[in-house]
């Protein structure tokens, strides 16, 4: 089996730090490259010296400051961009001659304007880019979510952090089963600088209410997908999936209740991108695979550009 060889751009929280000194979980790019048999880690780069010397100690790999240098040398098959999104364009840009794969951390951009410079560099220059909204390639999140019908869906998101930070990987969620957006109705204004707001969405087949968390001791993101056949839960960290069905009321004439089932699937909880790094896998060997279209995410990034203008 030829391993793909791999290239970090971005040595930062997501691409190294979030799991540096915990050695059982797979949370940074790097450890997940690093201990996937299909993946081989061949370097990193980073502005930041101290970010270079950190990886270079762990995973006794080669960095570099300048990631154009990276690339030339060490001529990697994948390369991971896991920079902040206001580098993303450049960088795209001055990859846009590289025939290989890329993995392209959400969100594409902090503003919508480059974001669709990025999507339409992608469609031009036929670049081979997985976006990072990884949620979407785990098979149990995307089985329930893409149960494509013409239900009226009322969706909940709970959201931490950010609007483009956290939100973002819920609503994209929600793309699959959503048409154009209707209406943006402000629940909470946004205020200077703040990058969250409460709203509800409004599309012809459905609504997401969108609350960001205010109780800022613990995490909470989550989606809540309710229709007439079922209520479904999904969340992250802890991985959490239920899905309940609608059963008779037995105490009640005509009556309805939802009745739980758990699920919970152990091989992502300390493994977020396993899904995506299998994706990538599969992409170059042939197999089956799933890739986000470039559309729908600037579908997400342009519905959260229209929420934070309401
Ligand atoms: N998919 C997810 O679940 C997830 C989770 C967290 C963050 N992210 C995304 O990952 C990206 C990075 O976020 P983060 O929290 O790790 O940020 P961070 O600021 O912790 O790390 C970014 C790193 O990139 C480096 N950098 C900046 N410009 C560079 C350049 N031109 N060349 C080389 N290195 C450069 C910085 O020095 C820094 O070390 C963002 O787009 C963020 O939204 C995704």
């Amino acid at each position: 089996m030829k391993k793909i060889k791999s290239l970090i751009i971005g040595l930062g929280n997501i691409g190294m730090d979030v799991d540096y000194e915990n050695n059982k979980k797979r949370l940074s790019h790097s450890s997940t490259i690093y201990h996937h048999r299909k993946f081989e880690l061949i370097g990193g780069a980073d502005i930041k010296k101290n970010q270079r010397k950190k990886f270079e100690k762990k995973y006794k790999k080669k960095s570099f400051k300048s990631y154009l240098d990276a690339i030339k040398i060490t001529k990697p098959d994948l390369i991971v961009i896991s920079t902040p999104p206001n580098t993303h364009l450049e960088i795209i840009n001055n990859l846009a001659n590289f025939k290989k794969i890329i993995l392209l951390e959400k969100p594409l951009s902090d503003n919508l304007k480059q974001a669709k410079r990025i999507a339409s560099l992608i469609n031009k220059k036929k670049l081979n880019v997985f976006i990072n909204y990884f949620r979407e390639y785990i098979p149990t999140f995307i089985n329930i979510i893409n149960t494509k019908s013409n239900l009226y869906h009322q969706c909940h998101i709970n959201y931490s952090s950010s609007l483009r930070e956290n939100a973002s990987h819920h609503l994209s969620l929600l793309m699959n089963i959503f048409d154009d957006k209707k209406k943006i109705i402000n629940i909470k204004s946004l205020k200077k600088g703040n990058k969250t707001k409460d709203a509800i969405i409004n599309f012809s087949n459905g609504e997401i209410i969108l609350v960001s968390n205010k109780i800022k001791n613990y995490e909470i993101n989550n989606v809540k997908i309710i229709n007439k056949d079922s209520f479904t839960e999904l969340q992250l960290n802890p991985i959490f999936i239920k899905t309940s069905k609608i059963i008779n009321d037995s105490n009640f004439k005509n009556g309805k209740v939802l009745s739980n089932i758990d699920k919970y699937s152990k091989e992502i909880k300390d493994n977020f991108f396993k899904h995506v790094y299998d994706n990538i896998y599969n992409y170059i060997n042939g197999k089956k695979f799933y890739k986000i279209p470039i559309e729908k995410v600037l579908r997400t990034e342009k519905l959260i550009d229209e929420i934070e203008k309401v």
